[in-house]
């Protein structure tokens, strides 16, 4: 087995100095995942034993690469001095006939260029192999090979003396190079150089000189491209996001508007789906086959079955949404909560921790928390669970069948039986027992023909001369004219205002 003799190295313990964040830019997600995850899981993928180098930020870094991997090693680079230093400090795990060294910042490329490395440097019983890209000169920030008089060398953009422009091969930061001559030639690496830092790529000048051979491996620039900025950030996420767009659309996936579609690398889709636009794809979202997710809608960890339908603006977070359910305009579904078969949750209506059973529907304007729905409810328009108290969550439970009507207020903890119906505008706060209908609200009572008694009331006290009154320290206190205006209130169900002074704030 080829990657045997083989162990890797990854430098990751960079300040990230021109990405102006302070933080680590390898931790820093493309397309949901941490960019040092990229360099790892594709070490993994090839069996390739892997130490992590770790400086800034090391914790974070160590507690992110932990949770994927068991085997990765950590070491530690106290001061960055430079990519040359920051192999140095591994040393002492140098035991493979062969050492990959990646940079940590390469999230695009493939397996099939560290197998390519692998076979030219074999082929050619190299000492140091590197892949190299064609890149013309734009910015100053790749180290240019420069071959002359048979020499090979890197030379850091910063320390050219002739026009970099000549030198349009870039080294793209992957090498294999022979343990034996690292341990010979490393700690030769010095830092007289414009960045006064110690350069892992001098290596590549010292085996030239010393006769050994020095092998380069071309690949597409696309792949290799370094992220150094955050707009190098966006460009590799673009890249990696078109590659994860292009593969669902091969699986069968339709996406209305691809270009402004975001999509995590662990989101899986299947055949017969039609993506609209703005939509974003997150986490571990599983989306069965024939589903629609209309525009700017945002799936979370959210597992969908076959033909369920998101209208647009719906967000959908850590739930399940199963088959020919059916979801928003303007929903949200979050925290565990199970749409059942053929269900329907409808405009401006949030579930939260809760069951909705089949063919039961919330259509509008609901909140449904921490409550469990039966089969083919009813939920009308404005009803909301009071699920909290100010100290403790309280659960709903809601027969089959059961209907509840608009506006209510179901006061948890709550038993609606099934086949029972409540009446709209109901503040229910007891178990209704199957078959029951609730009613939880104040009875109307109408006052025959009053109406425009109270109407003229009310203008002849419109139109009263303004009584004089002094004016005292409160502006808001009662005046004289309290008497009639309390009666006007008491007809108009107003109920006697306090005779306190409120103070203005
Ligand atoms: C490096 C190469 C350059 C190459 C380019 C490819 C050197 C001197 N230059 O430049 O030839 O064209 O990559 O993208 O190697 N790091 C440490 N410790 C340090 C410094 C850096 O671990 O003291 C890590 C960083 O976290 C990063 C990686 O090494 O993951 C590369 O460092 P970076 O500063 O990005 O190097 P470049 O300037 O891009
Ligand atoms: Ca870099």
């Amino acid at each position: 087995m080829w990657n045997k003799n083989l162990q890797a190295i990854v430098l990751a313990a960079g300040q990230a100095k021109r990405f102006k964040t302070g933080r680590t830019k390898l931790l820093e997600p493309l397309c949901g995942r941490e960019m040092i995850l990229y360099s790892t899981k594709l070490l993994e993928g090839l069996d390739i034993k892997t130490t992590l180098v770790v400086g800034h930020q090391k914790n974070e870094l160590i507690e992110t690469v932990k949770k994927h991997h068991k085997n990765v090693t950590f070491v530690e680079q106290n001061k960055q001095l430079g990519t040359g230093h920051a192999v140095c400090c591994t040393k002492d795990l140098w035991e493979k006939e062969t050492v990959l060294i990646l940079n940590g910042d390469m999230p695009l490329i493939t397996p099939q260029i560290i197998e390519q490395l692998y076979s030219a440097h074999h082929t050619n019983k190299a000492t140091i192999s590197f892949v190299t890209a064609h890149l013309e000169y734009t910015h100053h920030f790749y180290g240019r090979v420069v071959e002359k008089n048979g020499i090979t060398e890197i030379v850091e953009a910063k320390d050219f003396k002739d026009d970099p422009r000549n030198y349009q091969w870039i080294n793209a930061g992957i090498y294999l190079i022979d343990t034996k001559f690292l341990q010979k030639n490393s700690h030769l690496i010095d830092n007289s150089n414009a960045s006064e830092e110690f350069y892992l790529t001098d290596l590549v000048g010292m085996a030239s000189k010393q006769g050994h051979t020095v092998v380069t491996v071309p690949a597409s620039y696309e792949r290799v491209r370094g992220v150094n900025t955050l707009e190098e950030l966006w460009r590799a996420e673009q890249v990696k996001r078109s590659d994860l767009i292009k593969y669902w659309m091969s699986q069968g996936v339709r996406f209305v508007k691809a270009q402004n579609v975001h999509l995590h690398m662990d989101v899986s889709i299947g055949a017969g789906t039609c993506i609209g636009g703005g939509v974003y794809l997150e986490g571990n979202t599983v989306i069965g086959k024939n589903c629609t997710i209309r525009e700017y809608t945002r799936l979370e960890n959210a597992t969908l079955g076959d033909n369920v339908f998101v209208r647009s603006h719906s967000v959908i977070t850590d739930s399940t949404i199963r088959d020919n359910a059916e979801v928003g305009p303007f929903a949200h579904v979050r925290s565990e909560s199970i749409i059942d078969h053929h269900a329907s949750i409808g405009n401006f209506v949030e579930v939260k921790k809760s069951f909705v059973g089949q063919e039961s529907k919330a259509r509008h304007l609901a909140y449904i928390g921490d409550a469990t729905l039966g089969k083919n409810v009813n939920i009308g328009a404005g009803t909301i669970t009071c699920n909290f108290d100010g100290i403790q969550k309280h659960e709903t439970s809601i027969g089959d069948n059961a209907q509840v009507g608009s506006n209510n207020t179901l006061v948890a903890p709550l038993t609606i039986e099934k086949n029972s119906y409540t009446a709209a505008g109901s503040t229910i706060t007891e178990t209704v027992p199957e078959n029951a209908l609730a009613f939880g609200r104040a009875r109307q009572m109408n006052k025959e023909g009053y109406a425009p008694k109270l109407l003229g009331k009310l203008k002849d006290k419109n139109n009263s001369p303004k009584v004089q009154v002094k004016k005292k320290k409160h502006p808001s206190s009662p005046t004289c004219s309290s008497k009639s205006k309390a009666r006007s209130r008491r007809l108009l169900g107003q109920g006697k205002r306090k005779k306190t002074h409120r103070r203005e704030k």
